[in-house]
This record gives C-alpha cells, sequence and structure tokens, in this order.
C-alpha cells in the first residue's frame, strides 16, 4: 500500500489556499495575476518532487513523471470560480503531487480554466486532447469583462508557448479526485465516492431584444418588455422540463442582464446565461428540442425576439469500470462500508480525458453540499482519507493493469 504523506498533501493545500484568498476561500479567475501565482508555486512544487515541470500555450501546468512506465495521468484545475472555494480542482491536483512524492508513476496535471472564465470552458482539458482549434481562441471572450481570450493569454505571457498534446500511449489511465459539490455523501454519513458518470454541461445564451421606453408614459398594451419576455420565456422551461428530463437532470438560469437597467425604463434587451445538463445525451438532447420549441412559441405569441444561442455542448462520460473497481477496493479496504458509487452532477475535467484514456473519479464530501461559493469546505480527516483511497486505487489499478 502506498505511503502517502498525509501531513505534507495538507500543508500543500493550505499553501495554495493563500493564493489569492477570499474570505475561507479564493478568488482565482483564470489567468489572473493570482492565477498565475498560483501556477507557478505549482511547477515549484512538481520540480521538488523530481517531475518535470512546464507551462503551455494555454495555461496547462504539465508535471512529467522522469522514470519508466506504465504510467497514469491525475490532475484536475486550480484556478477557481469567483469567490469560490479552495478546494474545487485544487484537491486533484494537489493530490497528484501527493501520489508522485509517494513514488508512484504519476504525471501531474492542472488544465486551464475548467471553470469556464472564458466561453465554453474547459480550455486546457480540450486542449490537450485536441480538441480546441486557433478558431475557438480567436472566439472566445472573459464571461466576466468581455476580454478577448488572446488578449488574456498575452497579458499572462502565455502567447506564443505551444500548447501540449496528451500521448495517450503513455497512460494506462487518468484519475481525478474531486469534492463532491452535493450532500450525498455527507447525508448517507459516507466518506468516499467512486464515481459512475459525469454530467454533460449544454450552455446557452438568450437574447431577448424589445423596445427601451418610458415606465410610465408606454401603456401596459403597447409596450415591448424584455425582461418580462425572457422571465416568462424561462418559467415556460421550468413548467416543460420536468415532463421530459431525467432523474438527475438540472438546469439553472446563471445571469440575467436587463439593460439599461434603471428603474423608469423597460429593458429593451435581456441578456440571459442558461445552461442544463445530464448524464444521458438522449435526455440532453431532449431537452435542447423542448427548449428550442418554447422558443419558438415566445417568438409566437411575444412582442419581443428571442434569439438562442448555443455556446457549448459537452459530451457526458462512464467512467472506466476496471478503475472504477481499484478505487472500489481500496475504499472498502481504507473505509469499509463507508462509501458508495455515484454520479457527478458537476463537469469534470475527467469528461474530455475519458476521450482519449480509461478515467475515473474519486469523491470526498463537501461540508453542507456547499460548493462555488467561498464557504466550500471538507473536513480534513476526509481529505487525509481520500487521497490514500486514491494512491491504493491507483497502485491495485496499474498492478492489475501491467
Ligand atoms: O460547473 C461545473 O460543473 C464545474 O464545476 N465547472
Ligand atoms: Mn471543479
Ligand atoms: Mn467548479
Amino acid at each position: 500500500m502506498p505511503q502517502v504523506d498525509t501531513a505534507r498533501f495538507l500543508q500543500d493545500l493550505h499553501d495554495l489556499r493563500k493564493i489569492g484568498a477570499f474570505k475561507t476561500g479564493v478568488h482565482r479567475p483564470t489567468y489572473s495575476p493570482q492565477d498565475m501565482e498560483s501556477r507557478r508555486w505549482l511547477m515549484q512544487r512538481m520540480e521538488e518532487i523530481g517531475l518535470e515541470a512546464s507551462i503551455d500555450g494555454i495555461g496547462n501546468v504539465f508535471g512529467r513523471h522522469r522514470g519508466p512506465g506504465p504510467h497514469l495521468l491525475v490532475g484536475s484545475h486550480i484556478e477557481s470560480q469567483n469567490e469560490a472555494g479552495w478546494l474545487d480542482g485544487a484537491l486533484g491536483v494537489v493530490a497528484g503531487l501527493a501520489l508522485a512524492r509517494a513514488g508512484l508513476p504519476v504525471d501531474v496535471c492542472a488544465f486551464a480554466d475548467e471553470e469556464g472564465h472564458f466561453e465554453g470552458g474547459f480550455l486546457g482539458s480540450k486542449s490537450i486532447i485536441g480538441e480546441l482549434s486557433e478558431e475557438d481562441i480567436d472566439r472566445s471572450r472573459s464571461r466576466n469583462d468581455g476580454t478577448p481570450l488572446r488578449e488574456a493569454l498575452k497579458a499572462a505571457g502565455l502567447a506564443g508557448l505551444p500548447r501540449m498534446q496528451i500521448d495517450p500511449a503513455r497512460y494506462k489511465g487518468f484519475f481525478e479526485m474531486h469534492i463532491e459539490q452535493g450532500t450525498q455523501l455527507e447525508r448517507g454519513g459516507l466518506r468516499v465516492g467512486v464515481v459512475t458518470g459525469i454530467v454533460a454541461i449544454w450552455q446557452w445564451r438568450l437574447i431577448v431584444t424589445g423596445q427601451q421606453d418610458h415606465a410610465g408614459g408606454t401603456t401596459m398594451a403597447e409596450r415591448k418588455d424584455a425582461g418580462l419576455t425572457a422571465v416568462r420565456l424561462l418559467a415556460a422551461i421550468d413548467r416543460e422540463f420536468p415532463r421530459i428530463c431525467g432523474e438527475r437532470s438540472t438546469w439553472t438560469t446563471g445571469r440575467i442582464l436587463l439593460e439599461p437597467g434603471a428603474p423608469s425604463i423597460i429593458p429593451g434587451k435581456a441578456d440571459v446565461l442558461f445552461q442544463f445538463r445530464d448524464v444521458s445525451m438522449e435526455k440532453l438532447q431532449e431537452m435542447e428540442a423542448t427548449l428550442r420549441m418554447l422558443v419558438r412559441e415566445s417568438n409566437r405569441r411575444e412582442r419581443c425576439h428571442t434569439e438562442l444561442i448555443s455556446i457549448s455542448k459537452a459530451t457526458p462520460a462512464l467512467c472506466d469500470p476496471v478503475m472504477m473497481r481499484a478505487l472500489g477496493g481500496a475504499a472498502e479496504a481504507l473505509a469499509p462500508g463507508a462509501w458508495q458509487e455515484m454520479p457527478s452532477g458537476a463537469g469534470h475535467d475527467a469528461q474530455y480525458l475519458a476521450k482519449k484514456m480509461p478515467a475515473a473519479m474519486l469523491f470526498t464530501p463537501s461540508i453542507g453540499g456547499i460548493s462555488h461559493h467561498w464557504a466550500e469546505d471538507t473536513k480534513e480527516e476526509d481529505l487525509a482519507l481520500g487521497v490514500q483511497v486514491l494512491a491504493e486505487g491507483a497502485a491495485r489499478y496499474l498492478a492489475g493493469a501491467k
């Protein structure tokens, strides 16, 4: 059983937490100065452990094991959502450092912009498997302030650096450790989750065009209120989706921007970011068809026009059953009866790596299920247990996979 230095693992997590600290969480938007500081910090840790550290043209930080294979790839992301949690992503990267330090033949990677600060998201894991084109980079803008991705890469000192491509033949598989970002483990009194499948996120933008006008002089009969049309359409989606969705489908309106956004002016424009998720491609396609039908119906009935724009469509991923069995065996050995198999309601880099190699994920509980919030947290004993299960599962998989 690999001996993981869990004290050092926890220390690394807390050291990384100090970079871009925000209340008890972190604020490390992709390519921000604090994000780039965390990437430099990671490269130093990698070199200390004996990995050959590098950063590529999209910001992926890669630590290459210098010894013979067969190898595993272990990682996640280190940027955060805005003013969010200290463990989302960072846990999986620092766990990779811990496995390398324990002598396992692992390469470690922090994939850039899993959190989608730039339209489309998952820039690093898409790039490393060859699914991010130069045109994609030309098109992408920051969702925070509209900065073109090209400009952000230049300001971060990454412009012109080659973007690395993964060699799937080098690896037996990809492991990602992550917080659950939900309440299932905590509610079940469990400490470890072995992930069965990862949902796909299908991201949309709805632009509703009405007529900016006076809030008092314009009668209710003649006004074209983009805000009301937007909320009626979102209400129709919320009424129709339960009729066709899957057991774990979710749909979320993360942002509604009304222009000009003044109390005495009828909004002439509503700019909406809407997404839905499921682990089944069939359900995703049914939700898209329903969404398109509802937009058509809105445009038939309303005085304002809605344009539906597809921003990104990820692919759901099933985790590798052999890797899952290795993780399950390790969990039963280290936490008998305190683990379960479960789906992931969040998207992860693993779903892109799964296109090129066997992939599996390990969850640790989130206190109160809170995530994408600075209060996100996990008990230290659960973090320590999780990394030991990951190491044992990886060693079992390698032993079986020779
Ligand atoms: O939204 C997600 O599922 C991921 O945390 N970016
Ligand atoms: Mn994450
Ligand atoms: Mn996240």
